[in-house]
């Protein structure tokens, strides 16, 4: 191969550069080429086909910094349809015509349910990535539990997955994925600054954070210390929860809480989507799972336990919501992210080089160690051929104290222990330089821009 093609696909995450840059320092030590696509698969459905050099003459571009969050490339939530055979001989021609011999799509499960649809015509690679952390499987033969159950709808089914068995962590397929340290990292120090707003108000602060249907976010923002945390995997029983609330608020005097988007009712109704709407990639939008928890506390406890605990604050003034939203998906990668999210871009480009083909680049955890390995992407394919994301497995989390199990407590713990570098302290330095109040912000996409080349359409 001597060229060949890398994109960011579905959401961002802070590790995305650290992927591509290992991708490129790979090419560069393989004499390899490497075109970056930019805006994710909607790159390659643009007749045009936007893209960057990212080494000429074998050196990385300076632009390519894994320290920078984000991705250089641009990402979008478009995907090829895997019915639409015109589109797909479309963009099998515009990578002919590019001369791409191999594609590398840096993307989670929904990315690698769209890459599915391209493998026929060009060998591709998947690089995971999401702050969900929820590609992967718990265990190899878990994609075989996932059942069909007629119900009315539009597609006249509902997947359901029987109950998994026990697993050792060291079963996990695909561990652990860029950009969840980070997020994690983010979200732990979101929790400890509102502790101590809710602490001297004797409030009970409810704070959300992203996962989407996985509560593997949640689960690692117990470093942040929460006294409760609900994931979607585990069902809102409001007389436990309440309860729970009381014992913590006798004791504190205020309480706080950690809430996953994707929290779910005891008939598994989604608390947070309010709204039914849908990114273009098909996935649900959840915009309100904190503020269901919030009128749920205040209708179950009442204005009157305020009042007479307060003086006369109402329910509603002391139970306060917050997101940690986009921050926990931005800016810089900790070290975990940006070494593991860098090995795994080197790790695709020797894939494709070694022939490898609709395959997965991932990071296990064997004998106390994370390494390198590869998966058939049609392992993490159900019967009918989808890809499903990872749920949190029961064993990590405990619904009673509402916090990680001793088995989450480990898989945590192996992940975040020495998740931290020198330098991710260090660069906290740079916050208050002088500088930045006198110079605007310099965007990469004005750098990245003049690097941009397009196919000639009128071909
Ligand atoms: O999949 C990553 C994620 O950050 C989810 O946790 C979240 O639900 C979603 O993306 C938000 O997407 P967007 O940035 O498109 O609103």
């Amino acid at each position: 191969m001597k060229r060949i093609g890398i994109l960011t696909a579905g959401g961002d995450t802070p590790a995305l550069n650290a992927t591509i840059a290992g991708a490129v320092h790979r090419a560069n030590q393989l004499r390899v080429e490497v075109s970056g696509i930019i805006k994710g698969f909607s790159g390659l459905l643009n007749p045009q086909v936007p893209h960057v050099q990212l080494n000429p003459l074998f050196h990385s571009i300076p632009e390519l910094d894994p320290t920078r969050g984000g991705t250089i490339l641009g990402a979008s939530r478009d995907y090829v349809n895997s019915d639409d055979t015109e589109m797909l001989s479309h963009v099998a021609d515009r990578l002919g015509r590019l001369k791409i011999d191999g594609l590398v799509c840096v993307g989670g499960d929904g990315t690698l349910n769209g890459m599915q649809a391209l493998s026929n015509h060009i060998p591709v690679v998947l690089t995971p990535k999401t702050i969900d952390n929820d590609l992967g499987l718990n265990y190899p033969d878990e994609a075989t539990e996932w059942f069909r159950e007629p119900s009315e709808g539009p597609r006249g089914y509902t997947e359901k997955k029987r109950p998994g068995r026990d697993f050792r962590l060291d079963e996990m397929v695909n561990y652990v994925t860029p950009g969840y340290a980070t997020a994690v990292y983010v979200s732990s120090q979101s929790i400890e600054r509102i502790r101590t707003t809710a602490e001297s108000h004797r409030r009970i602060a409810i704070i959300e954070v992203m996962g989407r249907d996985s509560g593997m976010i949640a689960l690692g923002t117990s470093y942040g210390q929460p006294d409760i945390i609900l994931v979607p995997e585990s069902p809102v029983e409001p007389d436990p929860l309440v309860e729970r609330v009381l014992t913590i608020l006798d004791k504190q005097k205020h309480a706080v809480l950690c809430v996953s988007e994707g929290i779910v009712d005891i008939e598994g109704r989604s608390l947070g989507a309010v709204t039914a709407s849908k990114d273009p990639a098909g996935n649900q939008v959840y915009t309100g799972a904190a503020d269901a928890i919030k009128r749920l506390l205040v209708e179950r406890l009442g204005d009157a336990f305020f009042t007479h605990k307060r003086r006369n604050e109402s329910a509603d003034a002391a139970i306060f919501v917050r997101k940690v939203g986009h921050t926990q998906r931005g800016g810089r990668p900790i070290l975990f992210d940006r070494f593991y999210a860098s090995q795994l871009g080197g790790k695709a480009v020797d894939l494709l080089l070694q022939g490898a083909h609709n395959c997965v680049a991932t990071l296990q955890f064997r004998d106390g160690n994370f390494a390198l390995d590869s998966l058939d992407a049609n392992k993490l394919r159900d019967r009918w051929g989808i890809i499903h994301a990872r749920p949190l497995s029961p064993s990590l989390y405990d619904p009673r104290r509402f916090f990680p199990s001793p088995k989450g407590i480990e898989y945590l713990r192996t992940i975040f222990t020495n998740a931290l570098g020198v330098d991710d302290v260090e660069s906290i330095r740079h916050l208050f330089d002088t500088g930045k109040l006198t110079h605007p912000y310099e965007s990469v996409n004005v750098d990245i821009n003049k690097r941009i080349q397009r196919l000639d359409t009128l071909r």
